[in-house]
């Protein structure tokens, strides 16, 4: 069809991006701690900011240029337990959840990153995964665990383990854990159960990495993240800072400009099909979050206007993230 002709050009240039629908944010320069931050955020706007692309970055760095710490949306995520061994058919469903902690364990509720050891008791506990110990590990090949008694932080063992064996080991029941409580030749070793991550108040992906060098700190307790020149430094949530919130932009008008390959197309008696077209082709890139495509009407009533060939969209709310694709495109459309 001739619309098609039509179609290819114009898709390179249409803003459909989460890049289109930008946060919008709003620092407040009276000081609180992080969660009194986020309440504040959350009556007012959306929620503490959420920084999710370099643009984002950028904007939060030239927002706060005057300012020391800003708190933003980021902060530790402490009931993520997992193990070092990535692959989930290893556990059934019950296995997966097998806990043996000791009396008054998982203490270290206030550490974002925890490593966990099992003790000549039987029970786990935790302790700073830097610490030095011995080492469980497993092999796939064999079905059997190892102990190594060399003294290495959790993440050297985790590398030691991967190296010769499969990597540190997992518990699954009772009986695995007996198994290695009698191998154990020393007051405790690390076993592969860790924290480590970060999440964003307002549920978003933890996906961009942004850290200043040497952050985050393993040993800042009760941590959330605050922006410095537009980097990130994990500080205690309790401090007092200066914060940013953020609220998401749900309608966007976007230009774009037709190049017809066929003059005797009439824009206007193809504009259903064109739309259709990008509704289309956003289900394609798997653009689910409810965008809502709308043509324009110029005050004459037309939609094209025949000068430039130039006509404007309408896109509404903003789309879910999604991963893979490119959010970077384009910005200058947006
Ligand atoms: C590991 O460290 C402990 C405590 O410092 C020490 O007693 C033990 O001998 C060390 N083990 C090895 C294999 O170096
Ligand atoms: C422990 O788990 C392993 C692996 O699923 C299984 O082979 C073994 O029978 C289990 N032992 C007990 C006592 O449930
Ligand atoms: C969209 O999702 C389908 C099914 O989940 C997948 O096969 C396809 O590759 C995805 N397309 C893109 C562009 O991500």
């Amino acid at each position: 069809m001739k619309q098609n002709t039509v179609l290819m050009m114009v898709l390179s240039g249409i803003c459909f991006l989460p890049a289109c629908f930008p946060q919008i944010y709003h620092i407040s320069q009276s000081p609180e701690t992080w969660t009194v931050a986020r309440e504040k955020c959350r009556s007012k706007y959306t929620d503490l900011a959420t920084i999710e692309t370099k643009q984002d970055v950028l904007k939060i760095r030239t927002l706060t240029k005057t300012l020391s710490y800003v708190w933003i949306g980021l902060h530790a995520d402490t009931e993520s337990w997992r193990w070092s061994l990535e692959n989930q058919n290893y556990f059934n469903a019950q296995e997966a959840g097998f806990r043996m902690w000791d009396d008054g364990e998982p203490s270290g509720s206030e550490y974002y990153k925890i490593c966990v050891k099992l003790q000549n008791n039987g029970k786990w506990t935790v302790q700073l995964c830097e610490t030095p110990a011995p080492l469980f590990c497993y092999n796939e090949g064999t079905s059997s665990f190892i102990y190594v008694n060399l003294n290495k932080t959790w993440k050297d063992a985790q590398s030691y383990c991967r190296e010769h064996y499969t990597d540190l080991a997992s518990v699954r029941n009772q009986s695995e854990n007996e198994q290695l409580k009698n191998m154990l030749n020393s007051a405790s070793a690390w076993i592969g159960f860790y924290r480590n991550s970060w999440k964003w108040s307002d549920g978003s992906a933890y996906l961009l990495d942004n850290w200043a060098p040497k952050n985050p700190s393993s040993l800042i307790k009760n941590t959330c993240a605050g922006s410095f020149s537009g980097k990130w430094y994990n500080v205690d949530c309790n401090d007092y800072w200066n914060y940013v919130c953020y609220t998401v932009q749900v309608k966007k008008v976007v230009k774009l400009v037709l190049k017809k390959s066929d003059s005797s197309v009439n824009m206007e008696e193809v504009k259903g099909e064109i739309l259709e077209k990008l509704i289309q082709k956003l289900k394609e890139q798997n653009i689910t979050g409810n965008v809502k495509l709308n043509w324009v009407n110029q005050p004459d009533g037309t939609i094209f206007s025949k000068k430039n060939e130039e006509s404007k969209i309408i896109l509404t709310q903003r789309p879910t993230s999604v991963p893979g694709l490119d959010y970077q495109s384009n910005p200058d459309l947006c």
